[in-house]
């Protein structure tokens, strides 16, 4: 679906889709439209239950007097619920509501408000944005019934009086849209697809946009004594890979910002095999590494002021002969030794390793890891939330923040020595594992072992990187959160 902005105009034919306050108070485009129709929109306002509120539609087909085949009226609550999200909300819904409407455009058309809590250019590009970030699909491996349910539609305009001004209010946002589209595509392929070389040749793609790119390969890996990575790969056909991404938006004297993600491309479990069932979802195992690739690609494509480092420890966990097993001990990058007593808790592995090279190499102001690391995160929050744990209140306040606003949770969950004991072992440094209880926090604690002094936050996101139910701007299946919130902390706090 082409998304574009355009000067404000009613189009000749398909949906015109109009804003109308709580209380069936009409901004200018619905009083036009009622007047047009002689009345025909306030009659249909008045034998419905449709009142403006929030999340309320009514839809009028092929009313007398007005070119466009049909009017879709929109609640948009009272003027002062009017913000950028509920508009983002308002631009999604339009697009989920009308996508397979059989008629081919949409127009939504932009009033300024008084008293919304936000200005018309503004506005109109986040209609835009929401209405971009609702209408991913991926659909590309259906090749049969494509034709009765693909959308209809092929083009949504937002017309707004300035659309120069709005036009260059989305720019930005459409690079964000597009962090989030390839973090979505790249959790959502399967994992014969998507695998660690594959995956980083899509890391590679980024240096079309300006991100310096390095792939270290399993031999460079092991001679930087990354055996905690490599000993979660070794049972698998397929390669281990880290990669390394680079955006210079800033002075090189400005420290980096660094992201890290956990890039198990499908996790079996290992030789501590999972279950049968539901097997399947750990082909998002992936998602912390996802979202770090399509955060770099936003930050590059906006080109944000900011020297930013992503890190995506890739490999598969698999069953085999040559796998790990329950009770090997290896020894990290870090010259700490690890029992591993079971081979299914691999993505702290992958982790430690990434953490201690990201935080060693490129000394950042801070290190955010992204990773969906255990069920019992799941259990605790739900999808709802990503559980987030910090050694730093200043990261973890500003996280916080920058996901209320814009409508990513993160719920902070505790660090202490207490749970830390949790992972002592008898014959080598710690084990992978602490035990049943406090399972997201002892996998945290461990990741903190791999940590020295910079300030680092730990987004466990197993609840959050797939979604069953959909949402006006995030669509079923993967998520791709995290971008929009990462890109936000950088904007608040680390640009310019
Ligand atoms: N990738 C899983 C965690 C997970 C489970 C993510 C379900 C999303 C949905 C992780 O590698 C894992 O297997 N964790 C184990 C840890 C346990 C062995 C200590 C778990 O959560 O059961
Ligand atoms: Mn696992
Ligand atoms: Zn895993």
């Amino acid at each position: 679906m082409r998304i574009t902005i355009t000067e404000y105009q009613l189009p000749a034919s398909g949906a015109l889709v109009v804003g109308v306050l709580k209380g069936g108070k009409m901004p200018a485009t619905a009083r036009q439209l009622d007047k047009d129709s002689k009345g025909a929109i306030r009659r249909a306002t008045k034998g419905s239950r449709f009142e403006g509120g929030k999340g309320q539609w009514l839809e009028i087909l092929a009313p007398a007097g007005i070119k466009a085949d049909r009017v879709v009226l929109g609640g948009l609550g009272e003027a002062k619920e009017i913000d950028p999200t509920s508009l983002e909300n308002f631009g999604g819904s339009v697009v989920q509501r009308l996508a397979g409407s059989g008629l081919k455009t949409i127009a939504i058309a932009y009033d300024d408000v008084r008293g919304a809590k936000v200005e018309a250019a503004e506005g109109a590009a986040r209609l835009a944005f929401g209405a971009r970030l609702g209408s991913y699909r991926f659909d590309k491996y259906r090749t049969k019934d494509k034709a009765k349910d693909r959308p209809s539609v092929t083009t949504l305009s937002v017309t707004v009086s300035g659309a120069t001004a709005a036009r260059r209010a989305y720019k930005p946002l459409a690079a964000i849209a597009d962090g989030v589209y390839m973090t979505r595509d790249l959790v959502s392929e399967p994992a014969n697809v998507i695998f660690p070389e594959s995956m980083a040749r899509e890391c590679r793609g980024l240096s079309k946009l300006g991100v310096k790119v390095e792939v270290l390969n399993e031999a460079r890996m092991a001679k930087l004594g990354m055996h905690a990575l490599l000993g979660v790969g070794q049972g698998s056909r397929r390669e281990s890979r880290l990669v390394v991404m680079r955006w210079q938006g800033a002075g090189a004297r400005s420290k980096p910002v660094a992201f890290v993600g956990k890039g198990v491309t499908f996790d079996t479990g290992g030789i501590s095999l999972k279950p049968g069932p539901g097997m399947e979802m750990m082909k998002w195992d992936m998602g912390g590494s996802g979202t770090v690739v399509g955060l770099m690609k936003a930050l590059a494509g906006r080109k944000a002021k900011v020297n930013a480092v992503g890190v995506v420890g890739l490999v598969e966990n698999m069953p085999d002969g040559q796998a790990q097993r329950p009770g090997d001990i290896v020894t990290s990058m870090s010259g700490q030794t690890i029992e591993i007593l079971n081979t299914d808790a691999e993505g702290r592995l992958v982790l430690a390793d990434a953490l201690w090279y990201t935080q060693n190499r490129f000394k950042p102001q801070f290190m955010v890891d992204l990773a969906t690391l255990t069920g019992a995160m799941i259990i605790a929050l739900g999808h709802e939330n990503a559980g987030m744990f910090a050694n730093d209140d200043e990261l973890a306040e500003r996280l916080h923040a920058a996901g209320k606003q814009i409508g990513e949770g993160v719920w902070r969950m505790p660090l202490a020595d207490a749970y830390d004991k949790k992972l002592d072992c008898p014959i080598a440094d710690m084990k992978n594992i602490g035990g049943r209880d406090a399972g997201s926090i002892t996998a945290a604690q461990f990741l903190q072992r791999f940590v020295n002094e910079v300030p680092w936050a730990h987004l466990d996101i197993a609840g959050v990187a797939w979604g069953d139910k959909g949402k006006p701007t995030v669509p079923k299946g993967g998520t791709g959160w995290g971008v929009r919130m990462l890109d936000r902390l950088v904007a608040n706090h680390y640009e310019g």
